[in-house]
């Protein structure tokens, strides 16, 4: 939902602002621009598309000058055009201004300085910020930007130069992750750190509400109030080579590939003697005894793996649990009090709608725990205690293996928390520890054999328009993001299912041209779904069934057949989803999709 970046220093700040974006790319790619101050004011380049189009606006019409912001888009409020770009400059020609989020009440701000006779240049809801800094700039940009905040609603994280202060950016945020970069002799802003890591792995996060003022020598924050406050300096642990696509064609692919890596961190030092250790957490037994219920509160792919840790965590807590969309958990008025623990699931730790539903919970006296893989992000800093899912920088736009560390960390937490409750078996807790120490080995096995197979069923179905993925259980979201992912890529329409609801309706689709992804491994629904199977093909649907190795009732009734390692019932959704990844991803190269960066989508959604 936008990347912003900006520069002080001795070097170019073109150079800077676009290796920033070229890492910020994944948070939209609808336009691009930059400005830079340059002694006689500010000068500004913009191109509609991805990156690579501005960078050519630049190679023709180069900018030169040592302070700079820069913007890539996903659109709000306006198309993708030129005039709605950012930065956008202030009607005399002084402020510049880069945004990710939305002022909610633009129109009315807009409104009232059009009845000024300010002119303005774009749809967007951000050129409003630009020209009422304007209005309020009395020779010092961060208390101009603090007196425009006071009338903002909404999310945003902002920068911002002026003419009349050309050696600084005042950057801010409310609801959008903002971060400051350290450096020597220069400083930096971005909306993530991979952003930064060319230059330097010292940070800050900034607070909600925070500015920050940053010249070439130093950096300042300050509260709304503009008291200066300290931030917390920390190294980051990124590194440049973890957000390089490393010879893969993909970042898509490099990320399926690295799931046996990431799964094995992510219970790493979890895990022991058969044990599961959550000591990390720091939960107060005595307050956990005082929870009566759960709810999983996330979006997309992470509220697919919170449906997974719903019925590990019921079955190993025995707590009644809730799985929540949380664009629909904010408006459905849910019954929230202290007895709630609430679970936020998020790769990004930025997603909007989960932020909000978490806070809403905080008001009202709930727990709140998440489940995260963006250490510093807003989520963990909103909640009581975060089990990072540790599966590195996630950059392409189709989750995957920030999904599989999910599941890893879901399993952990249901056996964790069933021990301190005292609801969990040591024998099941011992099982699952084994078999989560199988899981590298077994991705890794997975995505050495299976390959040939998915390619081949991907290039069989790729011209057929509508795909059904069905199971039932644990892989019943597997089914849900088995269908996400290859409809995000592809743009092939999928839908994910219950099995033993096809016979209630969806059953009316079936025909010789219309393929079923049944996922049917070992486990207490595999017979139900081999029924379902035999459904299907009663009325001459075409049916790839996922299934346990050796399985050979599903080899004789399956048109191609994917087979999965045996594994813990309770961990198969881990196993599964790999080879559905794949035939997502190998059907969406086939049809020569941009798998990185799907059309209409960005990484990170910071809006409601
Ligand atoms: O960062 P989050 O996990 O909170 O993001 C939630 C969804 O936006 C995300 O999972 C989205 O559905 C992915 N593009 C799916 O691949």
């Amino acid at each position: 939902m936008c990347g912003i970046v900006a520069y002080v220093g001795p070097r170019e700040a073109t150079e800077v602002l676009l290796e920033g974006l070229r890492r910020l790319e994944y948070r939209g790619y609808d336009s691009a621009g930059v400005a830079v101050m340059n002694g006689s004011g500010i000068s500004v380049r913009k191109a509609v598309g991805r990156l690579s189009a501005l960078e050519h606006e630049l190679a023709g019409n180069a900018l030169h000058g040592g302070l700079g912001i820069g913007h890539t888009r996903w659109a709000t409020h306006g198309a993708p055009s030129v005039a709605n770009s950012h930065p956008h400059i202030s009607y005399d020609g002084k402020v510049g201004v880069i945004h990710n989020g939305i002022v909610e009440n633009y129109r009315e701000l807009k409104n009232e300085l059009l009845a000024q006779g300010v002119t303005f240049k774009s749809d967007t809801d951000t050129e409003v910020v630009a020209h009422l800094v304007a209005r309020e700039f009395r020779g010092d940009l961060k208390a101009a930007l603090a007196g425009v905040l006071k009338r903002l609603r909404g999310a945003y994280a902002l920068a911002l130069c002026h003419v009349d202060q050309p050696d600084r950016v005042v950057a801010t945020r409310m609801g959008s992750p903002l971060v400051v970069g350290l450096g020597d002799g220069e400083n930096f802003i971005a909306s993530d750190v991979p952003a930064l890591l060319k230059y330097t792995r010292r940070v800050i996060f900034l607070d909600e509400g925070q500015i920050a003022e940053i010249t070439r020598d130093g950096v300042h924050l300050y509260d709304r109030e503009l008291r200066e406050v300290k931030g917390k300096e920390v190294r980051t642990s990124l590194t440049l080579e973890a957000a390089e696509k490393e010879g893969y064609e993909h970042f898509m692919l490099k990320e399926i590939h690295e799931q046996p890596h990431a799964i094995a961190e992510t219970i790493r030092g979890r895990v022991t003697d058969e044990r599961v250790d959550l000591s990390e957490l720091g939960l107060d037994p005595a307050v956990l005894k005082g929870v009566r219920r759960i709810a999983v509160v996330a979006c997309g792919t992470s509220l697919y793996s919170g449906m997974v840790g719903k019925y590990l965590i019921e079955h190993f807590t025995k707590l009644p649990t809730e799985t929540w969309s949380a664009s629909e958990f904010r408006y459905a008025d849910p019954v929230i009090d202290p007895s709630l623990l609430v679970i936020a699931v998020s790769q990004s730790g930025e997603t909007a709608d989960t932020l909000e539903a978490l806070r809403i919970c905080k008001q009202r006296g709930a727990r709140t725990l998440a489940v995260c893989n963006v250490m510093g992000s807003s989520i963990p800093r909103t909640v009581d205690a975060t089990l990072y899912t540790r599966a590195g920088p996630e950059i392409g736009v189709a989750s995957t293996k920030a999904y599989t560390t999910q599941l890893a960390a879901f399993a952990l937490l249901a056996v964790g928390l069933g021990r301190m409750l005292g609801t969990a078996d040591a024998a099941d807790e011992a099982r699952i520890v084994r078999g989560l120490e199988a899981l590298p080995a077994q991705v890794k096995a997975l995505l050495t054999d299976d390959i040939v197979a998915v390619k081949r069923c991907a290039k069989r179905y790729k011209d057929v328009f509508n795909f059904m993925y069905i199971g039932r259980h644990y892989n019943y979201p597997t089914a849900m993001e088995g269908a996400l992912k290859l409809k995000e890529i592809s743009y092939i329409h999928a839908e994910g299912y219950a099995g033993g609801e096809m016979k209630h309706g969806p059953l009316a689709l079936v025909e010789d041209t219309f393929p079923t992804i049944a996922i049917a491994p070992r486990g207490r629904t595999r017979e139900k779904m081999v029924s379902n199977v035999q459904e299907v093909k009663a009325r001459k649907g075409v049916v790839v069934i996922v299934s346990t190795h050796g399985d050979e009732e599903a080899r004789e009734l399956a048109d191609y057949l994917i087979e999965i390692p045996d594994c813990e019932e309770e961990l198969s959704p881990i196993l599964a989803i790999v080879p559905l990844q794949l035939l997502a991803y190998y059907t969406a190269t086939q049809l020569g999709r941009d798998v990185d960066k799907p059309r209409n989508l960005a990484k990170s959604v910071t809006v409601e």
